[in-house]
């Protein structure tokens, strides 16, 4: 039995991966770079791929029971869009999971998605939700709000900007979202697997995941700075000059842009269930506040 994981080197993937080596479940790793796997490329399979080579599914799905399909693209890539990357990839993996008998595939959403959202990566997602449920393959769809590691990007560039003596809020800031800690996603995605507790219960179920508070982005970059032992004064930055200043920055930086218009847009619309952490409690995962993650990190 082989588990093939996409997104392994990811901030979701990580912890992920970490726990089902613990657990002793075979993992294939469908990677564009195994370097960035660390330690644990050398305790499980890897299976060279792009979400834009459907090619490079064959050979990675090969005697493959469940798929954890993590992998998306949050800004556009020379490989492809965000439309191709987080939708259409989505769509032809699903259709080689069904052709290479795959029994389980599991995939990451998110809160909000659909394709009347304005962003471009929540309506990607809600093509590629469509196509997961479309298939013939039995399945588990997450959709989280908000999911932070004390490392990820998102956080690191937090950090950064709270060294200026002014932190600059993209838009209102008012926008609300309800993070939940990357660890704590992987225990549900753990427990939901087909041999896990919760296995039978998760065939064709849809679990909201949220943290068990409802911050807006303001509060969140607040936490993120007094987790850090910085108060600074936010400073809201009107869309339009957010948009010009980002794409500037994308044409004269390109893949290495410190941030692109896209992921700002997607902090200007909230991601929140009205069930909060109730799915997350029914996995039996008790998701722990951003405040307190990141004051013990
Ligand atoms: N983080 C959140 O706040 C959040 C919220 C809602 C939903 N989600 C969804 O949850 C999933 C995991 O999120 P995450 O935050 O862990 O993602 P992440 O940290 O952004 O990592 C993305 C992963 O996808 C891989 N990837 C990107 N482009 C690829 C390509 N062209 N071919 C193959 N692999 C590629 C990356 O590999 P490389 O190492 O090669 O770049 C990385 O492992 C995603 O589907 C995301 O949309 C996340």
């Amino acid at each position: 039995m082989i588990l093939l994981l996409t997104g392994a080197t990811g901030t979701i993937g990580r912890a992920l991966l970490r726990r089902l080596v613990a657990a002793d479940i075979p993992v294939r790793c469908l990677v564009r770079d195994p370097r960035r796997l660390g330690s644990e490329r050398v305790r499980v399979q890897i299976a060279l791929g792009d979400l834009a080579d459907p090619f490079s599914f064959r050979y990675a799905l090969r005697g493959v029971e469940t798929v954890v399909h993590l992998a998306a693209a949050i800004r556009d890539q020379p490989a492809g869009s965000i439309e191709e990357l987080a939708g259409i990839a989505t769509w032809r993996l699903v259709r080689a999971a069904e052709r290479a008998g795959v029994q389980r595939f599991v995939f990451f959403s998110a809160l909000g998605a659909s394709t009347r959202n304005p962003t471009r990566l929540l309506r990607a997602k809600a093509t590629a939700e469509r196509a997961v449920e479309s298939s013939s393959l039995v399945h588990t769809i997450f959709a989280p709000s908000i999911v932070y590691s004390s490392t990820d990007p998102f956080l690191r560039l937090l950090r950064r900007l709270s060294l200026l003596p002014v932190v600059p809020l993209s838009g209102s800031g008012r926008a609300v979202f309800q993070p939940i800690w990357a660890e704590d996603v992987a225990d549900c995605v753990m427990t939901a697997l087909p041999f896990a507790p919760h296995g039978a219960a998760a065939q064709g179920a849809r679990f909201e995941l949220a943290g068990p508070e409802t911050l807006t982005y303001r509060t969140i970059v607040q936490t993120v700075m007094r987790a850090h032992g910085r108060r600074r004064p936010l400073v809201a930055v009107p869309n339009s000059v957010v948009r010009r200043v980002l794409r500037a920055v994308e044409l004269l930086m390109g893949p290495a842009a410190f941030a692109t218009w896209d992921e700002a847009e997607l902090l200007q619309v909230s991601m929140i269930s009205p069930r909060g952490s109730a799915d997350a409690q029914r996995l039996g995962v008790a998701p722990k506040t951003m405040r307190a993650v990141l004051e013990a990190a």
